[in-house]
């Protein structure tokens, strides 16, 4: 079937005169209505949890800049709630979550069977993104990466090196196999429910992929998304798959094959040259501006932008950036980017 959508179409391995353009966090603090809605809202999770709500942030950035994806307004940390985990976010901190360190704890956990219950309204959500979406965006799902959720649900709360999962990881793999696998298992379902609700796409953030060494990144950051994609591709073969394991550096080689995943996003300290001839070979990839132009604007944004367009012209490629926008962002700087990437 003829592919409209371009980011569709890049996903598929289209190499594209111009590269389809979405942002990581487009949704968020730096843009006025954001706040204004969230306000609405109360908070961050009341937000999530509101269809109607969150459907109106994950438009909010497509009405004023025409990006050609929407990801779907949610966080990485509902699943884990929904699992039976704590969460609530303390202003200006971030997250905190009740811990899993003991055999316990894990089975204290909800049978995967009741995450709908809590996950339903983020279905919804989408259910009304797809009524009111432009016929040319495409709508991606997402979740986190097992070893990313594991992070939080082991510490509580975000670490600057992930330690208190390392320190789990090695002295009771037992504790952290499972949970590794209960994630993986809960995510395949998370995800199976968007997609059946009118998600296009779906990503998978591993975040701190990058903090995993030798064969435990295999067998923790590949490994369990490899699982998944697996498991979606049996069920949805044509859902496209993004996974972005933040921090891989050379490592992003041969992940493609490695994962099964249709695009490989790349954080901004992947160098875009290297990139091209040693991960666009093996399919489309998407990144991968620094978050800090969109602070600083200027000719460095521009000059920065061009040359990634360059450096990924004879593959397929999505332009984004390495990670989310940061709320210290100026929104004219993200119209500025667009316009590089579409007007040369
Ligand atoms: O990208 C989008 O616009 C879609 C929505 C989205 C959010 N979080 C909304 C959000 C997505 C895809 C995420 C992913 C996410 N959440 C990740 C993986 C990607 C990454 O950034 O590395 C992680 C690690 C989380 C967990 C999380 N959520 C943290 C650590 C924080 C606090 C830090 C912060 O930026 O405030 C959040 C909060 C969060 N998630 C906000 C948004 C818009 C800010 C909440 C607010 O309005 O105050």
């Amino acid at each position: 079937m003829a592919q409209e959508k371009l980011i569709l179409r890049a996903l598929a391995g289209e190499t594209l005169p111009t590269p389809p353009i979405w942002m990581m966090r487009q949704a968020g603090r730096y843009l006025p209505e954001y706040k204004a809605t969230r306000a609405q809202a109360g908070d961050f999770l009341s937000l999530c949890y509101n269809p109607e709500l969150a459907a109106e942030v994950t438009l909010q950035p497509i009405r004023r800049y025409g990006f050609d994806a929407a990801i779907l307004f949610a966080d990485i940390l509902l699943l884990p709630q929904a699992m039976g985990a704590d969460l609530w976010f303390v202003t200006g901190e971030g997250p905190r979550l009740s811990t899993i360190t003991t055999a316990a704890e894990l089975k204290a956990l909800k049978p995967l069977g009741d995450i709908h219950e809590t996950l339903n309204p983020i279905y919804e959500t989408i259910k009304i993104l797809k009524g009111a979406l432009p016929s040319e965006t495409t709508l991606i799902g997402f979740a986190g990466a097992p070893w990313t959720v594991a992070t939080y649900m082991i510490a509580g709360k975000g670490t600057p090196d992930q330690g208190p999962a390392h320190k789990l990881k090695d002295e009771n793999r037992e504790v952290f196999s499972a949970l590794i696998d209960q994630i993986t298992e809960g995510t395949i379902d998370y995800l199976s429910s968007q997609i059946e609700a009118g998600a296009e796409v779906v990503k998978l953030f591993d975040s701190w992929a990058g903090s995993l060494q030798g064969a435990d990144f295999i067998d923790f950051s590949i490994k369990p998304q490899q699982r998944i994609i697996a498991a979606l591709k049996a069920k949805f073969p044509q859902t496209p798959i993004i996974a972005f394991p933040r921090g891989a550096g050379e490592r992003n080689a041969g992940l493609h094959a490695a994962t099964g995943a249709d695009c490989i996003a790349l954080d901004d300290g992947v160098d875009p040259t290297w990139a091209a001839a040693n991960v666009q070979t093996g399919g489309c990839v998407q990144g991968n501006l620094a978050s800090r132009h969109m602070v600083t604007g200027g000719d460095d944004l521009v000059a920065e932008t061009r040359a990634i367009c360059k450096a990924f012209a004879n593959g397929p490629h999505i332009f984004n950036l390495g990670h989310g926008i940061t709320p210290d962002a100026n929104p004219d700087n993200v119209q500025l980017m667009i316009d590089t990437v579409r007007g040369g």
